[in-house]
């Protein structure tokens, strides 16, 4: 049967593929066509009466960008709203070709639509916050978020205050040895995530706590509140309760 499911496994997934490229599709048409239906009107209403050619050009152009942020700004309720099909991450570790992989694989689709089409534009905004609210995840009052590079939402936890800095890797999720394994993400408040760190799956970090710029915090790391931590893989190297020489690379809990 194993045997079978791994022959199968290529073409099922070109298949599955293609399904979630149909799925992504619907989501992305029903997100542009206001729009582009408002900006056509706009358009039209502007050159009515006539218009030199310059008119036209800059006219179709600006409504064009209009229609754009539109999108972005509509995309972000239309794709949740897919999550019926798609509810999230399954918690827990299942092989690469299976059910819950699929369910894994089909949610991440969606929040990359976002991603890869207007997300930079949502960042530091309280939209992109949002967005992400809708797709599941626990995130608390005035928190900034200035990645595109979250997934897995809907296990991931962020309390009130936090700071989610410039280009990092929030994500629940790893592909390891022919699985992959899920666990929940928990960040308390007040926390910084520096520049371009990466979060891994089953991390906790506690209230007050830094991140420090370009960390990578392993899997399953556990940061105390006001702790610091910083390099790759992450130590701790300083805040609350860290005797910096005497105990770098341990955790406080
Ligand atoms: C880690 C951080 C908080 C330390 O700042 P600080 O408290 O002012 O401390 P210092 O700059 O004096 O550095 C203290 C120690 O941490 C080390 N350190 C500083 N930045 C580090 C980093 N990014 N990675 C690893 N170690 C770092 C320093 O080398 C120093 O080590 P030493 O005591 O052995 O000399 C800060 O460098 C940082 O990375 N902040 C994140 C800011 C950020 O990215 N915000 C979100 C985007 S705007």
């Amino acid at each position: 049967m194993s045997s079978l499911v791994k022959r199968m496994a290529s073409p099922l997934q070109v298949i599955l593929t293609i399904l979630l490229y149909v799925q992504i599709s619907v989501a992305a048409g029903v997100a542009a066509a206001p729009g582009v239906f408002g900006a056509l009107k706009l358009h039209r209403a502007i050159t009515s009466g006539g218009s030199s050619d310059l008119l036209w050009a800059l006219s179709a152009c600006v409504c064009g960008a209009l229609a754009y942020f539109a999108y972005a700004l509509t995309v972000i309720f239309v794709v949740p709203m897919f999550r019926l099909l798609a509810p999230g991450t399954p918690e827990g570790r299942y092989p690469y070709y299976s059910f819950k992989a699929y369910q894994w694989a089909s949610y991440n689709a969606l929040i990359l639509l976002v991603r890869y089409s207007c997300i930079n534009f949502l960042r530091v905004t309280p939209f992109l916050p949002l967005f992400h609210r809708l797709m599941g995840i626990k995130v608390g009052r005035r928190v900034q978020i200035n990645t595109a590079i979250i997934g897995d939402s809907n296990l991931i936890e962020v309390g009130d205050d936090v700071v989610i800095g410039g280009d990092v890797t929030l994500v629940a999720h790893a592909a390891e040895r022919g699985d992959l394994v899920a666990e929940r993400v928990r960040i308390g408040s007040r926390v910084t995530l520096g520049l371009m760190s990466v979060i891994m799956p089953g991390c906790r970090i506690g209230d007050g706590a830094v991140i420090a710029a370009g960390a990578i915090l392993q899997k399953g790391t556990h940061v105390g509140p006001g702790e610091v931590w910083g390099g790759v893989p992450a130590r701790l190297i300083g805040g609350k309760g860290a005797d910096v020489e005497g105990q770098r690379g341990t955790s406080s809990e």
